[in-house]
């Protein structure tokens, strides 16, 4: 992997969702698992170097973050509220926006304050879309080694779909909370079965009514299409 190659850091995904694949209800609430989920979480914080997470999951549910550990946010639209806990909060660590560099600068103009004051980096890379093998280059670049992905759904297919995820740490929550509208735990359009991710379950913990899955995510076969176009072999 590129990791051995020096090219990246791990990348470490971490969810929760219930067997119907849901990771929010359709208003929004993802606060779907217990508190030994959310004590998993908080361990996985602690040892990462860098958290990166979807703008949706911070305009929607706008989640605290440790103010000492990098947190990268990926958006093609650059929309991130000023007022979120990630910007207002306190911040003894870089916060990173990573937008694609065709993005319209004027779109950042509601951001120049806190851009101005230090509180805001802003990484333009990749066209239609943030390059995500760039993204993680620079935060390599400011040392990191250990990649925290924390979501959503979307932005999880993104990595994916650069072959830049190691491992999943899924939590399967006793829960069902449905709608066709309500984010799943992998977005974007999907793949067939020959080129979807695929993944070696290789542990199983349960606590309580939940269910902590480890996959190790698999390099693209050879011969799959992915194999053969180099996604996953960065
Ligand atoms: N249960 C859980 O473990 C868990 C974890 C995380 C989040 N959540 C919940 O899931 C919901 C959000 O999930 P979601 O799947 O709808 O959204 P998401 O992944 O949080 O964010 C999607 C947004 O991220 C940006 N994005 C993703 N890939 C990108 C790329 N390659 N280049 C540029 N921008 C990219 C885009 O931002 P723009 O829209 O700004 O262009 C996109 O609309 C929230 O309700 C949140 O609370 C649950």
């Amino acid at each position: 992997m590129s990791r051995e190659r020096g090219q990246r850091p791990r990348v470490v995904a971490c969810l929760a969702a219930g067997p119907d694949g849901k990771i929010a209800t359709v208003h929004g609430e993802a606060a779907l698992g217990s508190r030994e989920d959310r004590s998993r979480l908080a361990r996985l914080r602690r040892g990462a170097d860098a958290i990166v997470v979807g703008a949706a999951t911070i305009r929607r549910e706008d989640p605290p973050y440790p103010p000492e550990v990098t947190v990268a946010v990926v958006s093609r639209s650059g929309r991130l509220p000023v007022a979120s806990k990630l910007l207002a909060g306190e911040v003894r660590a870089p916060r990173i926006l990573a937008v694609p560099e065709d993005l319209a600068l004027g779109l950042l103009g509601p951001l120049s304050e806190v851009r101005a004051a230090g509180r805001l980096d802003v990484l333009r890379a990749g066209r239609g879309g943030v390059d995500i093998a760039a993204l993680l280059a620079e935060l390599g670049r400011r040392g990191a080694r250990e990649v925290l992905l924390e979501g959503g759904g979307e932005t999880l297919a993104s990595f994916l779909a650069a072959g830049a995820v190691d491992e999943l740490r899924l939590t399967l929550v006793p829960r069902l909370v449905g709608g066709r509208e309500a984010p799943a735990l992998v977005g974007g359009g999907g793949w067939s079965l020959a080129e979807a991710p695929r993944l070696e379950l290789v542990e199983v913990d349960r606590a309580g009514g939940e269910l902590f899955l480890r996959y190790a995510v698999l390099p693209p076969a050879p011969g799959s299409p992915r194999g053969r176009r180099g996604d996953g072999g960065d």
